[in-house]
């Protein structure tokens, strides 16, 4: 396969060091797959498609058979594009890795999302540290076939392009928001939890800690109790967040978040695996139903 682009630098942020690639846009190198990269794809595919039944919320497993993908081969992004601005206007650009924080809120503002070409090696089955192609097609792309959660992310990437404008804290308190919604959100599905976060449905070990493991919190959505949250790149989420619907998720970050950021600079922030006494924390009550104490 192609080998995989140099690092440029190294980027010092909330997440610690993240390495940043070449910003530029690039044709995904199809042909240059190896039938191992191909043989990743489809491992990983099969795994996390049969794990994902009865843990990733309906939304999400509907859209991402809608999107065409197949565990024979990995996606061609000119196919994915067609079904996807089809749906919702939204395109995915290929890109080395990680991105400057503003040139990616640039791209989803205007409803691009870049995708990491390249995929893991067959030894990184199991856990990555960055986002390669298999975290990004299977884990974000589906979610962007869904109306209200694609506008959401387009809001989201504007909403970046503004907090880089107003400095560093408030740019942690938004990325903040990212992490405990687009990559670990979970959603209350009328018969009970499901997982949406990108980050989660990638991850075999993941997607069984967030709903199985008692050793975490799942607390109900709060804004600014998301934004104030630290959160951990090395190990599972202490806490997950939880949401009722992608139209709750819309409503509650509509408003101007700069009042809030000025607010939240006067207030410290919570580590990663803090209850607070406001916190409507989900328990697992009888059978499979979980409950919060406001429940009735
Ligand atoms: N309303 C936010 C703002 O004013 C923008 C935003 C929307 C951010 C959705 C995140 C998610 O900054
Ligand atoms: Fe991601």
């Amino acid at each position: 396969m192609n080998a995989k682009p140099a690092r440029l630098e190294n980027l010092h942020t909330d997440k610690g060091k993240v390495p940043v690639y070449a910003t530029g846009i690039v044709e995904q190198p199809w042909d240059d797959y190896s039938a191992a990269d191909h043989d990743v794809w489809r491992q990983l595919y099969e795994r996390q498609r049969q794990l994902l039944v009865g843990r990733a919320s309906d939304e999400f497993l509907q859209a991402q058979g809608m999107m065409g993908m197949s565990p024979d081969r990995i996606p061609r992004f000119d196919e994915l594009n067609r079904v996807l601005e089809a749906a919702t206007g939204w395109t995915i650009v290929g890109v080395e890795g990680l991105l400057p924080e503003l040139d990616f809120f640039e791209h989803l503002a205007n409803r691009r999302f870049p995708v990491s070409w390249w995929i893991r090696r067959p030894d990184q089955l199991d856990y990555i540290e960055e986002p390669d192609l298999f975290h990004d097609l299977f884990g974000h792309v589906p979610l962007l076939m869904i109306p209200a959660f694609a506008d959401y992310m387009q809001a989201y990437g504007k909403g970046g392009v503004k907090a880089h404008g107003l400095g560093a804290e408030a740019l942690a308190n938004l990325t903040r928001l990212y992490w405990y919604t687009v990559e670990f959100g979970l959603i209350r599905q009328h018969d009970g939890l499901r997982i949406y976060g990108s980050g989660i449905v990638s991850s075999k070990g993941e997607s069984i800690h967030c709903l199985e493991s008692d050793a975490p919190n799942r607390i109900g959505f709060d804004l600014e109790r998301i934004m104030r949250t630290r959160y951990r790149i090395d190990s599972y989420q202490k806490t997950y967040f939880v949401i009722d619907s992608f139209e709750q998720l819309m409503d509650a970050t509509r408003p101007d978040f700069t009042p809030i950021y000025a607010r939240l600079a006067q207030q410290g922030s919570i580590p990663a695996g803090s209850v607070l006494d406001t916190d409507a924390v989900f328990h697992r009550g009888s059978g499979e139903g979980w409950a919060t104490d406001g429940d009735v």
